[in-house]
């Protein structure tokens, strides 16, 4: 029986996170062995937010690295920058004929960035769910890792491939999010305002390239409160500390300042200690790793090649499909 197909992007919008790490790259990890996977650098969807041309490059490269040092293997995936597949593009086009501008304006992304950038609410952020799509179909990707904010841009994916199916003949999937376990990772940022992400709080957020005083300040910075209240439920941004602690560390690291936050007599400033030597030990491997790797451009230059081509050796035989079933077939 052929594996599933599996497909996920990264934006190459800065550096990544431990909520990128946690969120996806570790599900990219695990699925490298049983399917057959897709994984892109999404540089055509950072350019909604017009990315500085020089940094674009480093950043791309940087994103690549990080995930080889994450353990992603470029010989078991395709690991490629989505502008190296034209098909994406083309399919994107067509995708855009059966969306509407009605169902766009109300995705809650889109609402957000309307929100934080008044001043570049451009049509490519209007269709960023289209272009998403696009790169998943493009390959008639089944699962699709991802963290659990990107579920509404699935429910969206799923309804163009119905759409198109309806209209021209059965041939798209209709793709799944995937996580192992079913666990619905989503890691906050460190000052509790909202999730980990690559642009946004910066000092509270735990980066795969922060040195470990960096990692050590920050956390110690995080907020806590003054311990808990009887009859109040545990606030979010404490869960996330205890979250980081089983997941960086071991559950078993977390289980005595659960039962002493429980008990009443939770220290804080003796969590984050254990928090931030486990934060330490973890990025620490990565980051050298990656280090490394950003210092051989060639090589990189090298993979990136060599999974744009199995890339498109996929999508130039869906858009070929596509096309025939749009009526495009003229010779
Ligand atoms: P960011 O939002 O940091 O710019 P992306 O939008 O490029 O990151 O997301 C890449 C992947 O990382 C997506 O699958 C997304 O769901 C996941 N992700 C991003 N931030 C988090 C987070 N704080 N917690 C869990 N997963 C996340
Ligand atoms: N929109 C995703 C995010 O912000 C990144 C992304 C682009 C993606 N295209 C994708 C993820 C296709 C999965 C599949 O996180």
């Amino acid at each position: 029986m052929s594996k599933e197909i599996v497909v996920s992007g990264i934006r190459s919008t800065g550096h990544l996170h431990l909520g990128n790490y946690f969120g996806a790259i570790q599900n990219y990890v695990k699925m490298q062995d049983e399917y057959n996977c897709y994984f892109f650098v999404a540089d055509y969807h950072a350019l909604t937010t017009h990315p500085d041309p020089k940094e674009l490059k480093t950043n791309v490269f940087r994103v690549l690295s990080e995930n080889i040092a994450s353990g992603l293997d470029p010989e078991k995936v395709a690991l490629y920058a989505q502008s190296d597949v034209p098909e994406i593009p083309e399919l994107y086009l067509m995708l855009n004929m059966i969306a509407y501008k009605g169902e766009l304006e109300k995705v809650p992304t889109f609402k957000d960035k309307v929100r934080l950038q008044p001043e570049n609410v451009n049509a490519g952020l209007l269709t960023y769910p289209v272009l998403m799509a696009a790169d998943i179909l493009i390959h008639k990707g089944a699962k699709v890792p991802v963290g659990k904010d990107q579920e509404q841009h699935l429910e969206m994916a799923r309804n163009f491939a119905q759409r198109f199916n309806t209209r021209y003949g059965d041939y798209f999937p209709e793709p799944q999010v995937f996580r192992f376990n079913n666990d619905t990772v989503k890691i906050m940022s460190l000052d509790g305002t909202g999730k980990m992400s690559k642009s946004e709080n910066i000092n509270a957020t735990i980066y795969l390239s922060d040195d470990d005083y960096t990692i050590r300040k920050k956390i110690a910075k995080a907020k806590t409160d003054a311990g808990p209240v009887e009859g109040q439920p545990m606030p979010d941004f404490i869960q996330n500390l205890f979250t980081l602690l089983s997941i960086t560390g071991s559950p078993e690291t977390a289980q005595p300042y659960i039962n002493a936050y429980n008990g009443g007599s939770i220290r804080y400033g003796d969590m984050k200690k254990q928090l931030a030597e486990d934060v330490v030990s973890f990025v620490r491997p990565i980051r050298e790793r990656s280090i490394e790797l950003q210092k051989d451009e060639a090589a990189l230059r090298k993979i990136l090649k060599d999974g744009g081509e199995k890339a498109r050796a996929s999508a130039s035989a869906v858009i070929s499909g596509a096309r025939k079933l749009i009526g495009i077939s003229y010779y």
